[in-house]
């Protein structure tokens, strides 16, 4: 058990928090850390005991990977091996993307330890665009792995208020840095170099950069999820994201079948009166993910913080609104699926999420 300490960083002064949590790095703990998607639980990714404390912090089983962070390109060298035929495509792709939310899947350099990437061949790497998670990688001089701060299968946080929540007493520090002006998780792909055309990208995880982003540099496909035991990529399990309250995703208010004496809430877009969500129960709470204005960008930042306070809320159940499924509607969506108790997805979850 910890007692954990907030230590705040702001653009203007961030000295002391960068000092600390480098000098816990370099002992071999582990920090929370802020960066333009959600905040991360950082250890330095050359630490194989500390990666470890990592895992046991978040109860999150060995097989699942975790993402490792770059201070910049030239450092991608040190953490993957590009192959020269998809060279090209990854000097575009980090030319036009990085610092940022996107993540790569490469060819994992010896250096990194087997624990990282879970006994995988492959490195999943980012260079976050966070000014406090750039500052801390300058002192300290090391790759940080670090996966999402919460606890495995529940839903990422955006706030440091959110990480303490899910990790207080398990971890000693967290880097206050304000809301994460993202609000989803990376976009993942793998890479495929095909002859004398564009590349296909293997989409992992739908993210904040759109595949409408990525079409410029190469054909964008969806990985195959699987359903067995031992998935490839688990942040891609069919659930995650979870809140505690069951979650419903209504493709249409039709479907709605309430039970008497059961209080439900809304996850709802726009929230507006006229809304045939909004008009269609007596809800015991109404939450927005872009009050009024309908934005998907406004919607993504919010989504994570709106799930917690329907979470909170003492609810017996949470229906949420579709969103439509266009540029960053497309990782609102999946967020929103995988999040769902509803039809085939309950048993995954219930087998899978702690
Ligand atoms: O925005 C983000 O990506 C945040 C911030 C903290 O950087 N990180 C994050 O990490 O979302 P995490 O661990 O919650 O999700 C990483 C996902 C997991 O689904 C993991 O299975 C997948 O990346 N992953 C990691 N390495 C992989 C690899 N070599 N091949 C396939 N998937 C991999
Ligand atoms: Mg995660």
């Amino acid at each position: 058990m910890y007692e954990t300490r907030i230590v705040h960083a702001t653009d203007d002064d961030m000295k002391d928090a960068v000092r600390e949590a480098c000098a816990l790095l370099r002992e071999g703990e582990i920090v929370a850390l802020p960066t333009e998607t959600v905040y991360g639980l950082a250890a330095d990714a050359l630490n194989p005991a500390a990666v470890a404390k990592v895992f046991a912090a978040k109860d999150r089983p060995s097989f699942d990977p975790l993402i490792v962070h770059i201070a910049s390109r030239g450092d991608l060298k040190n953490v993957a091996i590009v192959p020269q035929d998809i060279a090209d495509s990854v000097s575009k792709l980090t030319a036009a993307f990085w610092p940022g939310p996107l993540t790569l899947i490469l060819p994992k350099h010896p250096d990194v330890p087997d624990l990282v990437t879970s006994g995988l061949s492959t490195v999943a790497v980012r260079q976050s665009a966070h000014p406090v998670l750039r500052a801390i990688h300058k002192e300290l001089g090391r790759p940080i792995a670090a996966p999402s701060a919460n606890r495995f299968g529940r839903i990422s946080p955006t706030s440091a208020t959110a990480v303490m929540k899910e990790l207080g007493g398990r971890i000693p520090l967290i880097v206050d840095a304000g809301a994460c002006a993202e609000g989803l998780e990376s976009t993942i792909i793998a890479i495929e170099a095909r002859p004398n055309k564009k590349p296909v990208f293997r989409l992992h995880r739908a993210g904040p950069i759109t595949k409408e982003q990525l079409q410029e540099f190469g054909k964008v496909e969806k990985v195959k999820e699987k359903t067995g035991d031992l998935p490839h990529a688990p942040g891609q399990l069919p659930s995650h994201y979870a809140p505690l309250t069951p979650l419903m995703l209504l493709e249409r208010p039709a479907d709605f079948k309430p039970e008497p004496g059961k209080k439900y809430g809304l996850l709802s877009y726009r929230g507006e009166d006229d809304s045939p969500y909004v008009r269609l129960h007596a809800w015991a709470r109404v939450e927005s993910l872009s009050p009024g204005s309908g934005k998907l960008a406004e919607a993504a930042i919010r989504l994570f913080f709106v799930m917690r306070l329907l979470d909170e809320a003492g609810l017996d159940a949470i229906i949420a609104e579709p969103v439509s499924e266009t540029g960053l509607g497309v990782a609102i969506m999946d967020r929103l699926r995988r999040a769902s108790t509803s039809g085939a997805t309950h048993e995954k979850r219930m087998g899978h999420a702690s």
